[in-house]
């Protein structure tokens, strides 16, 4: 299977803190990877350090075959690499739709000599971010709020909403960081479906989550992670009856 993320040797510490401690992982087409570990672990971190936020100290990092560690975080994202936070990120007055519209990869004219110069190209390509960000409202069956300020809506709805900001830029790397924390009732089934249908149609996808049954029912395979390590890899259910696992889980 063709691996879309490739991530070997990586590198990273604060100090004394271990956060990566030469990790190889890949990520596959289509696919649905947990990763699970204690608090600490250095999960987001690892986010961190593949879309650029967060530079390792040595390591490859490559997407669909080409280097990126060293790219700048907005290169990363037009190449198709998106993530979400753990704290949303959203702006809680304005609409959903124009949440998606602020996201990575906005306006082609971010230019203030384009608005100037060239005031139509400016039109275009908000008209194009506007049909962009309908697309995606579909596909994240929020279209129906696109119009309400983010405070009015759910915070699981508030959630699909930062997965739906992700999308904006035809992502092929969909890194998910605690999707459900705080989200409860239906919104739970329905992150579940689009995070699914997002890697139906060829995305491949990670996801941090505490949930363990939310990693169960979703992921096609797990790893877990502990001290900047990757200690296992394998089927979510193999990982959670490991009992050296769950005592680095629940022992820290
Ligand atoms: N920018 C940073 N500077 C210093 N320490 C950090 C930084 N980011 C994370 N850490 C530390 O690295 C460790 C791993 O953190 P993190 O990746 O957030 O873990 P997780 O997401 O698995 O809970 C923690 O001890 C955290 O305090
Ligand atoms: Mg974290």
């Amino acid at each position: 299977m063709a691996d879309v993320l490739k991530v070997s040797g990586l590198n990273k510490r604060f100090g004394g803190i271990v956060v990566a401690d030469n990790i190889d992982l890949a990520l596959a087409k289509g696919r649905v990877l947990g990763l699970i570990g204690p608090n600490g672990a250095g999960k987001t971190s690892f986010f961190n350090l593949v879309c650029g936020v967060v530079k390792p100290d040595s390591g490859s990092i490559t997407l669909v075959g080409q280097e990126i560690n060293g790219l700048p975080i907005r290169e990363r994202a037009r190449m198709g690499l998106a993530r979400t936070w753990q704290n949303l990120r959203l702006f809680s007055s304005l609409s959903v739709l124009d949440n998606l519209m602020l996201g990575p990869r906005a306006y082609s004219a971010d230019n203030l000599l384009d608005v100037v110069f060239r005031p139509g190209h400016v039109a275009d390509s908000e008209r194009e971010s506007r049909e962009r960000a309908f697309a995606v409202l579909e596909r994240t069956g929020l279209a129906g709020i696109a119009h309400q300020p983010i405070r009015d809506i759910t915070f699981g709805q508030q959630k699909l909403v930062g997965v739906a900001r992700a999308l904006m830029n035809d992502a092929q790397c969909l890194l998910l960081d605690e999707p459900m924390a705080g989200v409860e009732g239906q919104a739970y089934a329905l992150i579940q479906k689009v995070v699914r249908d997002i890697a139906a149609s060829g995305v491949a996808i990670c996801v941090v989550e505490h949930n363990v049954a939310f990693i169960r029912d979703l992921c096609d395979e797990g790893v877990f992670m502990f001290a900047g390590k990757v200690l296992a890899r394998g089927t979510v259910e193999t990982l959670i009856a490991d009992p050296q696992l769950t005592e680095l889980y629940f022992g820290t």
